[in-house]
């Protein structure tokens, strides 16, 4: 079989203006790339589907939850490239609720196939046992691992940065495992400052950040995660919701949502010196929203406007 390995194909970039009385602020359309795969996603597999492709592989296996945006942009692969995908998921319950997990439902209609697993067994996702189970079950496979961060994606990330970008003193993106945020940091020009913004509650991503990179031009926000990976509060989607009638603009409410808030509210403490200007990452995930307007319909929260 004949795959495509030129992704770049899909790139385009889009800057944002995005008009306040405190610090220029320009927002990089990462969520605008892509046939699918959008933002940082599809800078993390770029060279990992051309590596799969070059060592022969014609299966890849990759790692994720319920409502992941990495499951979901790996499903693409099996659609856009022809490359066979078995997503990992954590959560055995959900074998029999595909059909009502949007991201799920999706993924199965790009064509991924599942391999549901107890929290026990996911936790232990990466040891020799299990990968050896997989590969009992499945036969040879690439292995992505979750979140799609190793060193390529790492490389693919180098470039959401441009020449371009040069005269932006800071450069803001989300956190989750580090990898979109290493990249950043790789290619980041010397006057340069990137700041991260947790999605996690917990200060370990800066040790595992650290341990990725060679300068030390960067630091993580950890006071953003509204209370840990995927938790909102009514302030967030109120905050998210005024920001989309104002500049048109999606942000998802589990990375770039917590991101924009972080900025605006280091730029009303005058975090940001005078002339200096910002340019923040949006790196995609509008996918989950709909979940989470399912969750925040059930709790009564107010609703994310997309
Ligand atoms: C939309 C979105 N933004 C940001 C991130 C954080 O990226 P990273 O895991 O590279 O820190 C993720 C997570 O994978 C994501 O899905």
């Amino acid at each position: 079989m004949e795959y495509s390995s030129d992704l770049n194909q899909f790139v385009e970039f889009k800057l944002f203006n995005v008009k306040n009385n405190l610090t220029p602020l320009f927002l990089k359309r990462e969520d605008l790339l892509g046939d699918g795969i959008s933002g940082n996603k599809l800078r993390k597999l770029k060279y990992n589907v051309v590596q799969a492709i070059k060592e022969g592989h014609t299966q890849i296996i990759t790692f994720g939850g319920a409502y992941s945006n990495h499951i979901l942009a790996a499903s693409y692969i099996k659609k856009n490239y022809g490359i066979d995908i078995i997503g990992v998921v954590r959560g055995e319950e959900l074998i029999d609720k595909v059909e009502e997990n949007p991201t799920l439902k999706l993924a199965k209609q790009n064509g991924m196939q599942f391999h549901f697993v107890s929290r026990e067994v996911y936790r232990i996702k990466m040891s020799q046992v299990f990968l050896k189970e997989l590969k009992d079950k499945f036969g040879d496979f690439y292995l992505l691992p979750e979140g799609g961060t190793n060193e390529l994606a790492i490389k693919g990330c180098e470039e959401i940065l441009t020449a371009d970008d040069e005269k932006f003193n800071f450069v803001c993106c989300a956190v989750g495992t580090g990898g979109t945020l290493a990249g950043l940091i790789n290619s980041s020009f010397v006057n340069q400052k990137v700041i991260g913004f947790s999605a996690l509650k917990g200060d370990f991503l800066k040790e595992d950040v650290a341990a990725l990179v060679a300068k030390n031009n960067w630091d993580i926000r950890t006071d953003y995660h509204f209370g840990g990976y995927a938790k909102v509060t009514s302030e967030l989607i109120h905050f998210m919701n005024e920001f989309k009638s104002e500049t048109g603009i999606v942000l998802d409410p589990i990375y770039n949502g917590k991101m924009m808030y972080g900025i605006y509210d280091l730029m009303k403490k005058g975090y940001f010196p005078k002339n200096t200007s910002i340019l923040a990452i949006h790196t995609g995930g509008l996918q989950a929203i709909d979940g989470m307007n399912r969750l925040l319909q059930k709790k009564g929260m107010p609703l994310i406007n997309d």
